[in-house]
């Protein structure tokens, strides 16, 4: 077995705090929002796997496509001896690029979840003896750190969820891996693409009804993290196409007027009825937006793939 390492960035209680924060400042807003990233507690994630398995979800799939057609092409490109993975999550989509990186010396996965970190760091240590699993518990969004581990470097941000950023966070996001970046490092980023409404719609808003379960598990995470009585059920998924910001948004609509309460906080929410809170942002691109916003935060472009019906793209950048 070959050295496992877990290295927690966020103080114990960063992640309270944060929720705490953005619960606050997100719903005594107008209009209220949620940051997408609460989804993710144990729950939310196996519903998001599930998700990956819908067949009107078409991001998962079309970026393992790419991957599976263009590893050889990005471990050449990138001659990286560390893979450093941003939301690593499961580290699935991972495999097909440990395997093509024939000079790997270690992987660093960066997740803001210590659990998803321990299962896939602890197995990837034994499958892949000779590597060394150096995982962070962070949140790459503010100020990360990486460990010494030998360059070339290669930063994977995959399944598109730089998409989950708005604009100016995006803007700063970038800019921020940038300064992380040495010469000769790379930055493999994940995108999904601007393709007709129906179809964006779809993967948002699935028959079976697991997007909305999933968009609903945000406030059964609030109700237990800061004591709330949210009734998840009172609420309604929505989807929409925003074509000017040419962006998905998630919304949770009350179905009638109600106050929720929020121990933690002290806070009473009055809810409208027909009132929607802003869940999810979803950007979808187009290659020019991507080359320009790559360029802006000191990228140099290199490759750009696309999966064979051009629904998601994987970019790689120099700097
Ligand atoms: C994991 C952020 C890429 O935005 O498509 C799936 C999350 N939200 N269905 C996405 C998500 C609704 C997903 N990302």
């Amino acid at each position: 077995m070959s050295p496992f390492q877990l290295t927690r960035i966020l103080p114990e209680d960063a992640t309270g705090a944060a929720l705490r924060a953005d619960v606050r400042t997100g719903l005594t807003g107008t209009p209220k929002t949620l940051p997408p990233k609460w989804f993710y507690d144990a729950h939310g994630s196996a519903l998001f796997e599930k998700i990956t398995e819908l067949h009107e979800y078409y991001p998962t799939r079309a970026e393992r496509e790419i991957l599976h057609a263009r590893a050889d092409r990005i471990a050449a490109a990138s001659g990286a001896r560390t893979l450093v993975e941003l939301g690593s999550g499961s580290s699935e989509k991972t495999g097909r690029l440990l395997d093509a990186l024939p000079g790997l010396d270690s992987y660093v996965p960066v997740d803001v979840s210590a659990s998803a970190l321990e299962d896939a760091g602890r197995a990837l240590a034994v499958e892949r003896p000779g590597l060394t699993v150096h995982a962070l518990i962070a949140d790459f969004t503010r100020g990360l750190t990486l460990p010494p581990t030998p360059g070339p470097r290669l930063v994977a941000f995959l399944g598109g969820t730089v998409g989950n950023l708005l604009p100016t966070e995006r803007a700063s996001f970038l800019r921020s891996v940038r300064h992380l970046l040495e010469p000769g490092d790379m930055l493999l980023l994940g995108t999904d693409l601007v393709k007709a409404e129906s179809e964006l719609v779809a993967a948002y808003d699935d028959a079976a009804g697991v997007t909305a379960e999933f968009n609903k598990n945000v406030l059964a995470v609030i109700n237990r993290e800061l004591r709330a009585d949210f009734d998840p059920q009172g609420f309604t998924h929505i989807a929409r196409w925003n074509p000017d910001r040419e962006w998905i948004e998630m919304r949770l609509r009350a179905q009638r007027a109600h106050t929720v309460h929020i121990q933690e906080l002290g806070l009473d929410v009055e809810f409208a009825a027909g009132e929607e809170v802003r869940t999810e942002v979803s950007a979808k691109f187009r290659e020019e937006r991507v080359r320009v916003e790559l360029s802006a935060a000191g990228f140099r472009p290199a490759h750009w793939w696309t999966d064979e019906r051009g629904r998601f793209a994987l970019s790689l950048s120099g700097v």
